[in-house]
């Protein structure tokens, strides 16, 4: 007798521990559940970039001498290439933003807490790798404002003894930023990157899998005080996935209505025997880092300013990376909450600085 097409698969594919696993996945209801969504949203946000990349792949050039020529080819000849880039680049903006939204509920809710350090850490891997592909994808147009900034950028890292030198020429191909950078950031930014944040995402994924989602300690308290009342939870499919999806349209909603009403500008070829323009700027997720070195004064107490802060950055790195380790109490917890809002205001106001000072300063 012939076998149905379900029972076919199931003989070959054993799905049943996955749907059992789904089926029982819940989401706790409490007043700061919205900020479950922003996980969810950075992956919708991340295969965004993916699916346009790799459309983006088939008609871009990675050569300085044809680089800014493909786009403006894609953004005027190839059909919808305008809607496909425009997206790709408003796309990447947004999925820094929730990103980052994602990484400071996971803060100020203490989701790190035992057992979610390795949650927390391939999650800062992730803001990282996040960063990485808004830093090697801004020069690939090869325009003059990714060009100089890129220069700006990769110099930083000269500041660090011994290995700086070494860091700034493998990174540019060379001296300085040529079409060797421009070959070596592409590949970077459609082959490395890929790789590697697929695996770290999977990862992450299996672990929140694993341990479920997060109660806030000051949620648990509550409950504590309340004679150990239960949590109301919504099941995760159908019901929280649908608000998911939901969130997932309007941002596809965003996106489209950003990529039609402010295409994402080309600006003038990059020209490196040119000198610098005035007004210089990093993407915005890095202004903050940009004005700080901009403010740093060259030597403190005999010490390379710029160095000193590449390691202060270093430190709050590492600091940042192994948390989970260092607020383990509630009053430690309390501490990460106050120096957390600190960072947020000194990050906003440096942000703020660089905007409304823009081009009117030297280059750091
Ligand atoms: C590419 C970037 C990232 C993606 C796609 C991603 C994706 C997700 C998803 C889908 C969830 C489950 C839903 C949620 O809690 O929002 C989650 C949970 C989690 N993520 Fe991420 N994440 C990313 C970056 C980060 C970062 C930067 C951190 C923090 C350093 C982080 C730490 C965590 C933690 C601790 C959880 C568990 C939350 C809980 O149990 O309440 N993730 N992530």
């Amino acid at each position: 007798m012939a076998q149905s097409p379900a029972v076919w698969l199931k003989e070959r594919l054993p799905i049943d521990p996955v749907a059992e696993a789904v089926r029982h996945k819940t989401v706790p209801l409490h007043r700061y559940s919205i900020w479950y969504y922003f996980g969810g949203m950075t992956l919708f946000l991340f295969g965004v970039q993916v699916g346009t990349g790799a459309l983006l792949l088939l008609y871009y050039r990675p050569s300085a001498g044809e680089a800014y020529e493909s786009v403006q080819f894609i953004m005027t000849r190839v059909p919808f290439g305008w809607l496909i880039r425009s997206i790709h680049a408003w796309s990447a903006n947004l999925m820094v933003a929730a990103a980052f939204a994602h990484f400071i509920s996971v803060v100020f809710l203490h989701s790190y807490r035992r057992p979610r350090e390795l949650t927390w850490m391939s999650g800062v891997v992730l803001l990282g790798l996040t960063l990485a592909f808004g830093f090697t994808g801004y020069l690939l147009p090869w325009n003059e404002l990714a060009f100089f900034a890129t220069r700006v950028g990769t110099d930083i890292a000269s500041a660090i003894p011994l290995v700086g030198e070494f860091i700034v020429t493998f990174t540019r191909g060379g001296p300085d930023v040529t079409g060797a950078t421009l070959t070596r950031l592409f590949g970077v930014h459609v082959a490395i990157l890929p790789m590697i944040t697929t695996t770290i995402l999977l990862v992450h994924l299996a672990l929140v899998q694993v341990h479920g989602m997060s109660i806030p300690p000051g949620i648990e308290k509550s409950l504590k005080e309340d004679g150990g009342a239960k949590l109301r939870a919504m099941p995760f499919v159908p019901h929280f996935l649908l608000r998911e999806m939901f969130g997932w349209t309007v941002a596809l909603a965003l996106l489209a209505g950003l990529a039609a009403f402010y295409p994402w500008e080309l600006g003038a070829k990059a020209d490196p025997f040119k000198p610098a323009p005035a007004g210089i700027q990093p993407e915005w997720y890095f202004l903050w880092m940009f004005q700080v070195l901009k403010l740093i004064p060259p030597t403190i107490a005999g010490i390379n300013g710029e160095l000193i802060a590449v390691l202060a950055l270093a430190v709050v790195g590492l600091a940042v990376f192994f948390l989970p380790f260092l607020s383990t109490n509630a009053r430690r917890q309390r501490i990460v909450r106050s120096l957390g809002w600190a960072a947020l205001l000194f990050m906003a106001f440096m942000t703020a600085m660089a905007v409304l000072t823009r081009g009117s300063a030297a280059q750091p």
